[in-house]
């Protein structure tokens, strides 16, 4: 059989370059050598490289987070140079990004999501107006980024001032959200037309973070986390239901996962990430693991529902 040409992109300019490039190494790793030729293209540096490679590349993975990769930037461009890649295209990756917009379509569409606040930089913001509304604790998060950047749990109202400055450090766009406590629980989609939710996933941050930050994330041993959640089976429904429904919500293609916590029953929705984290050990490739898709195969299902969806396209754009 022909090999399939496939572009990897990873690295890029947002801040989670880094967390780009270790699951871009991963990623070609595992990628099976007999059916595919890859090249690897970084964003920050090889964009002029990947144009004029175009018509010799059958299919891209795109691995990057945050801005200028998850955004829809990069998928528009592939668009423009016919090249199918994996998951959302620009409306829904533009649309998931920005968890403002998220937000404002979730509720639209009776998803649940935290109560919240949205600021512009050039608003003037009362900290102890928006305490009296939402009530303590808050999180401050920048509408735009991802990997828990830019983002405080605020307990105190005098450390409110300090987070909103913080999160406008990265976005011209904040949320204020109040804090739920509860079970954090995260699930994946994966499919095109036929949508499969994976199995449910319970993050447990470790002793010292107050939630699923940024060291939670990356540093091995930071965060417990459990395959299937010890839920039982009518809530596993319940968030597998609000993430099929999350990924349809925003016009996500391919796969997705959805951040939920769990309180008294109740479920809130926090984000879906179109791009979700692609090493061997992240929570998708976890679940996906449960479901029985090893992290190759799993890679070989994207790649396959990309091109899918691309040839679906191609042959409506024909008649
Ligand atoms: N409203 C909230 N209530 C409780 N925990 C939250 C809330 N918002 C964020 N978190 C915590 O912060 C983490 C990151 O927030 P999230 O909205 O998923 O953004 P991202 O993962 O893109 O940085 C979550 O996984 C969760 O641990
Ligand atoms: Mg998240």
């Amino acid at each position: 059989m022909k090999k399939i040409r496939l572009a990897l992109l990873s690295g890029g300019v947002s801040s989670e370059r880094e967390v780009s490039l270790n699951s871009g190494k991963q990623v070609f790793e595992a990628l099976d050598k007999d059916k595919y030729d890859i090249t690897l293209y970084d964003p920050k540096t090889d964009l002029k490289q990947l144009v004029i490679d175009a018509d010799k590349i059958d299919a891209a993975l795109i691995i990057l987070h945050g801005p200028f990769g998850e955004d829809g930037t990069v998928q528009g461009l592939l668009d423009l140079l016919d090249i199918p890649y994996q998951g959302a295209g620009v409306l829904g990756s533009a649309m998931a990004m920005n968890k403002l917009v998220a937000k404002r379509l979730y509720d639209g569409a009776g998803i649940p999501t935290p109560s919240y606040l949205s600021f512009s930089m050039n608003e003037k913001i009362q900290p102890s107006k928006i305490v009296d509304e939402l009530d303590l604790p808050l999180v401050v998060k920048p509408a735009c980024a991802g990997s828990s950047v830019g983002m405080t749990l605020v307990k105190d109202e005098s450390d409110l001032q300090d987070a909103i400055n913080l999160g406008f450090e990265h976005d011209d766009t904040l949320i204020i959200e109040k804090y739920i406590k509860g079970i954090e629980l995260t699930c994946g989609v994966l499919g095109n037309d036929e949508l499969e939710a994976l199995p449910v996933i319970e993050i447990i941050p470790g002793v010292g973070h107050d939630f699923f930050d940024y060291k939670a994330k990356y540093v091995a041993g930071e965060t417990n986390e459990i395959c299937p959640a010890r839920i039982d089976e009518t809530t596993t429904k319940k968030v597998q239901e609000l993430a099929v429904k999350a990924h349809q919500t925003l016009f996500l293609k391919g796969y997705s996962r959805t951040d939920m916590i769990l309180y008294n029953q109740n479920l809130s929705v926090l984000e879906t990430n179109t791009i979700p984290g692609m090493t061997a050990t992240s929570l998708f490739p976890q679940s996906a693991q449960v479901a029985g898709y090893s992290f190759t195969e799993l890679l070989d299902e994207l790649i396959q529902l990309s091109i899918k969806e691309h040839t679906k396209q191609e042959l409506r754009r024909s008649t």
